[in-house]
C-alpha cells in the first residue's frame, strides 16, 4: 500500500500512485523507487519535494537517512508515522518540512546534530511529546515551526540561544 515515490536524477514527473507533483527543478527527474524502498544513485536534484499531495500516503522510511539531500519539503500530505531518527545522518540537510501531514511521534533528539538547519518545520501534524532541549544545537537555525500538533511541555530555555531565528511558530 506505500505510494510514497521517491525522485532522483533524470527524467519524469507523475506517476500512477502519486499524482502531479509540483517540483520545480530545473532537470527532469526520475522515479526510481518507491518508498520504503530506496534506490542508490547519484541525485543530482537534492531536494525531495511532494506539494499538495493526498495521494501520497505510507510512512517515512529510515532510508531517507540514506540520501544526499539539501532540503525535504511536504506539505499536505497524507504521509504518516513517526520521524525516523535516521534523518539525522543527512549532514547537509538545511531545510525539513514536513506541514499539514499526518506525522506522529515525538521529535528525535538525534535530529539535533543537524548542525545546517535553517528550517524544521512540522506545522499541522499529530507529534507529540516535548521540545528536546537539543533544538539548541541548531544554531542556524531560522524558522521553526510546530504548532498546530500535540507537543506540550515548556518552551526550552535554550531557544532563547538560537541567534539567527527569525520565525517561531509554535
Ligand atoms: C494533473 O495535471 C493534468 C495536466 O495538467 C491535469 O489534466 C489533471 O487533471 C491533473 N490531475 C490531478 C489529479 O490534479
Ligand atoms: C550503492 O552503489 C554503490 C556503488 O555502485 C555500491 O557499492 C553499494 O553497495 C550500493 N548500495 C546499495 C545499498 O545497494
Ligand atoms: C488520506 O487519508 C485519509 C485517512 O486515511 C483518507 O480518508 C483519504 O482518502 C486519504 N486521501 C487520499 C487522497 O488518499
Ligand atoms: C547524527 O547522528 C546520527 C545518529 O546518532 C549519526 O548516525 C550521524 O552520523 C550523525 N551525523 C552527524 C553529522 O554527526
Ligand atoms: C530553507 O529555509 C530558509 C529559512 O526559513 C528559507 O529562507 C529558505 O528559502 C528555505 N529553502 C528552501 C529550499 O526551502
Ligand atoms: C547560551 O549561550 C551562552 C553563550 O554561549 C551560554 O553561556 C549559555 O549557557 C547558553 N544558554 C543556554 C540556556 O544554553
Amino acid at each position: 500500500m506505500l505510494s510514497i515515490l521517491l525522485l532522483c536524477t533524470v527524467a519524469v514527473s507523475a506517476t500512477a500512485t502519486a499524482t502531479n507533483h509540483t517540483h520545480a527543478s530545473p532537470v527532469e527527474n526520475t522515479i526510481c523507487g518507491r518508498l520504503p524502498a530506496v534506490c542508490n544513485g547519484t541525485y543530482a536534484e537534492r531536494t525531495l519535494e511532494f506539494v499538495d499531495d493526498q495521494a501520497l500516503t505510507g510512512t517515512l522510511p529510515p532510508e531517507l537517512g540514506n540520501l544526499d539531500l539539501t532540503s525535504i519539503h511536504m506539505w499536505r500530505t497524507n504521509v504518516s508515522g513517526t520521524i525516523p531518527m535516521e534523518l539525522s545522518r543527512i549532514s547537509e540537510l538545511t531545510n525539513l518540512s514536513i506541514s499539514w501531514s499526518r506525522i506522529s511521534g515525538t521529535l528525535p533528539a538525534g535530529l539535533g546534530n543537524l548542525s545546517r538547519l535553517a528550517e524544521l518545520d512540522f506545522y499541522g501534524n499529530r507529534l507529540s511529546g516535548t521540545i528536546p532541549d537539543a533544538i539548541s544545537d541548531f544554531s542556524e537555525l531560522e524558522e521553526l515551526s510546530l504548532g498546530s500538533n500535540d507537543i506540550s511541555g515548556t518552551i526550552p530555555a535554550k531557544l532563547g540561544n538560537l541567534s539567527r531565528l527569525t520565525s517561531l511558530y509554535l
